[in-house]
């Protein structure tokens, strides 16, 4: 029977089933409107069985167990048994239309109601054609080009049959230690929330039902980015006001650009693991935010309830999990098993699947699959979209905007483009693998321009290509081989040698693409291996060296930033990767990315962050012999590099920060506005960044936040007035118990180029 058929079947049973006389139900499920969605998901949720409910809850991973471990139970031949009978409602990591579509046909026209699968993958930062990782491209502070990267993996996506990213991160997270930081907006919740938002509008698009849009999962509720130590899977133990003020602002941002999935965590909050975490998913996000989306759990992270200890079992753990409002379980075989048994016998009542399944159909309708199940199975449109010129252009694009520049005394950059000797130094320079990044599922091996590819097209020079020494023993992505860094240090020789003869050395060091990312916490910030030995060895031949960077999170290289003229934090930028930094290095492009997380100067200072509370003893004391202060003995309080650094080619100035008034009454905007002039001999653009300081507080305020930023192009020469308004929602914050309170007292505004600003005014709130 054909899908049309099916569905005309499924609606005259509907229409039966309701007493109805006429074709209405048919209409109903033809038309597209909200309300008739929300009809046409009663009406099908009213023939579905116990089974059946749970089986919209249930997800599969496709045969592929690649980002968790593998299940004991659950072979291919059980998974397809269940799609047949309708015990399936979504699968993960079944990628490519042939795929997607065998998957596809066999739930549409095999189960009883034929209903359609929500098929998710993890688009990160791309799917075959890549974007620099998230945590790069939010060095941009671009948000139109980070939408427009988003809507690149879900037109790539989307044209492989897929139709539901696992994406945005937006976990915010203040320890560098912590792997998974790659995959996310930063450190602060006001960036976070921008980038959240505009990530999500890049995936879903202005309509859900166009065949290139997906729908997003803002994850991981909640709290995850703050494990304790920057350890993986760790346990979370943090305040009210953390939760309220830092964690949740980037969620709450996803659910208002109406994100469609929200993903639960496989960490704990204050005692309870976030899936079994019914504050978070039934209080706040279903409750007070009011948000009518579904929500996944993480790979089999129902099941881990129980080995966190907060259940005795799987049934126990599926309980709490459902009650709790986890909606989708991924892979732990939990809901499928005992979900059906826990209703049966009372336990749970059947108004909880109900709701689940309602949220779960609801999308699916959004998505426009029940119209036509295969909208994304397009053979001719896979060919065409999937690593097309236009992408690469764009990739490209955001990979140039990421860069930042940390470093760049006496001008050694840009390079000269004739007439220099070049030494390019550093395994990672040649290496096509690397720059890709962590979370690439779908992308080729070794497809990325290496930087030594990028720099080659640049004809003037003579350039020399030594590797000095690899950065680790093992190059796959699930392998402990990623964490064994080298110790061969025999072609260190050859790339002193190549050293001494060049005008300019340029150093590509850093970290593996596979040593951030899920599973991947380091104690060590340090370049990894023996790189900082041949950074140091070079230095000695010749001091004039450019740094480029490649990694994944923030990194400790006090050393360099010491000795070495030029640093370039070139992350990890995906398939274009050796064409942006190329473009960089040599001027064509000017960079204008800013750190969205700090950079410390030794891991004993992790977490770091710039909008830490005052302490009652900030500063030192007035004998400066004493010690009895807020501060290390062995190295200053302050970063390597702040949050919201990076320079430019050119040079910009900042005067006339004004106010429209210096005091309000709560609830009154304020008008604050500055000057800026591109001073330097080249056209560039600056991120304005505007902080603020709220003095007094019924708790305890942070000494900076973050409230405004705007990417300001300026041609040599160029001022202008850039404005920024304050009100409510910037002044405020929230207290231990989730109450937002704005509250009188003076506060300072900062404005300049990072976080360590250069102007400041005050105010005060009546
Ligand atoms: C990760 C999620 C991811 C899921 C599916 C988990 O291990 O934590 O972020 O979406 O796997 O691949």
């Amino acid at each position: 029977m054909s899908y049309t058929n099916k569905m005309v079947v499924l609606a005259l049973t509907i229409s039966t089933f309701m007493g109805c006389k006429d074709n209405n139900q048919v209409a109903v499920l033809e038309s597209k409107t909200e309300n008739s969605i929300e009809q046409k998901v009663d009406s099908l949720l009213k023939l579905m069985t116990v089974e059946e409910k749970v089986g919209q809850m249930n997800q599969y991973n496709g045969f592929w167990d690649v980002t968790g471990p593998t299940p004991t139970e659950g072979n291919a031949e059980k998974k397809y048994e269940h799609l047949k009978k309708g015990w399936v409602g979504s699968m993960l990591n079944v990628k490519g239309v042939e795929n997607v579509k065998t998957v596809q046909k066999i739930a549409v026209e095999e189960s009883r109601l034929g209903i359609p699968l929500i098929i998710g993958f993890d688009v990160i930062h791309g799917y075959k054609t890549l974007s620099p990782i998230p945590l790069a491209e939010s060095a941009s502070w671009d948000l139109e080009a980070i939408k427009n990267s988003a809507s690149v993996g879900a037109a790539e996506a989307s044209a492989a049959g897929i139709n539901w990213t696992f994406a945005p991160m937006v976990d915010i997270s203040q320890d560098a230690k912590w792997g998974r930081v790659m995959e996310g907006g930063g450190e602060d919740p006001y960036l976070g929330s921008k980038i959240a938002q505009a990530r999500v509008n890049g995936f879903q698009g202005d309509d859900l039902t166009k065949p290139n849009t997906i729908a997003a999962c803002a994850k991981h509720f909640a709290a995850y980015g703050f494990g304790e130590a920057g350890k993986e899977y760790n346990t979370v133990d943090i305040s009210g006001a953390t939760l309220h003020n830092l964690v949740l602002p980037p969620f709450k941002a996803a659910a208002d650009a109406n994100v469609k999935t929200f993903m639960n965590g496989f960490n704990d909050l204050n005692g309870i693991p976030a899936t079994s975490n019914s504050f978070l998913q039934r209080d706040i996000l279903k409750g007070k935010w009011n948000w009518n989306g579904f929500v996944v759990s993480d790979w089999a992270s129902i099941g881990e309830i129980a080995t966190w200890g907060r259940a005795k079992d799987k049934r126990d753990a599926a309980k709490l999990a459902v009650t709790a409002g986890s909606d989708m379980d991924m892979e732990s075989y939990a809901y499928i098993e005992e979900l059906a048994n826990l209703v049966k016998d009372g336990t749970i009542d059947e108004s909880l699947l109900d709701d689940a399944v309602k949220r779960i159909l609801r999308v699916k309708f959004e998505l426009g699959l029940f119209e036509d199940p295969y909208r994304y199975c397009d053979k001719a449109r896979e060919k065409e979209v999937i690593g097309n010129k236009k992408h690469h252009d764009a990739v490209l694009d955001m990979a140039k905007k990421s860069i930042v520049l940390l470093k760049n005394e006496n001008n050694l950059l840009p390079l000269k483009k004739e007439g220099q000797k070049i030494a390019l130094i550093g395994a990672l320079a040649s290496d096509k693998n690397s720059p890709l990044g962590s979370w690439r599922l779908a992308s080729d091996d070794n497809t990325a321009v290496s930087v030594l590819e990028g720099m080659q097209k640049y004809k003037g020079n003579n350039l020399v290509y030594k590797k000095g020494a690899d950065v680790t023993v093992g190059k796959t992505a699930f392998t402990k081989e990623l964490h064994i860094n080298t110790t061969d240090k025999s072609e260190f020789n050859d790339a002193i040698a190549a050293a001494k003869q060049a005008d300019v050395v340029v150093m590509v060091l850093g970290e593996h693409g596979f040593q951030s990312g899920e599973g991947r916490s380091r104690t060590n910030l340090q370049l990894p291996g023996v790189q900082q030995e041949l950074l140091e060895a070079v230095y000695k031949a010749n001091k004039n060296i450019v740094l480029v960077l490649n990694n994944g999170r923030p990194l400790a290289i006090t050393w360099a930033d010491k000795h070495i003229p030029a640093i370039v934090e070139a992350w990890q930028l995906g398939t274009q990767t050796g064409n942006a930094v190329a473009e960089v290095l040599y001027g064509d492009y000017n960079p204008s990315g800013k750190l969205p997380m700090t950079f410390p100067r030794n891991v004993g200072q992790t977490p770091i962050y710039y909008n830490h509370k005052s302490t009652g003893r900030p500063v030192p004391m007035a004998d400066t012999t004493m010690v009895f202060w807020t501060h290390y003995s062995d190295v200053e309080n302050s970063p390597l590099y702040p949050f919201g650094h990076g320079l430019s080619y050119t040079d910009f100035k900042y005067k006339n920060l004004k106010l429209s008034k210096t005091s309000a009454a709560v609830g009154e905007a304020i008008t604050v506005s500055v000057d800026v002039t591109n001073t330097g001999k080249l056209d560039g653009k600056e991120v304005v960044q505007l902080y603020i300081r709220d003095f007094v507080g019924s708790i305890v305020r942070p000494v900076k936040e973050l409230k405004g930023f705007e990417l300001v192009p300026l041609k040599t020469g160029e001022t202008k007035t850039i404005k920024f308004t304050l009100d409510d929602s910037t002044l405020g914050f929230f207290d231990n118990n989730g109450n937002y309170l704005v509250e009188a007292g003076e506060f300072k505004i900062f404005v300049g180029g990072s976080s360590k600003t250069s102007l400041e005014a005050n105010f005060e709130l009546k």
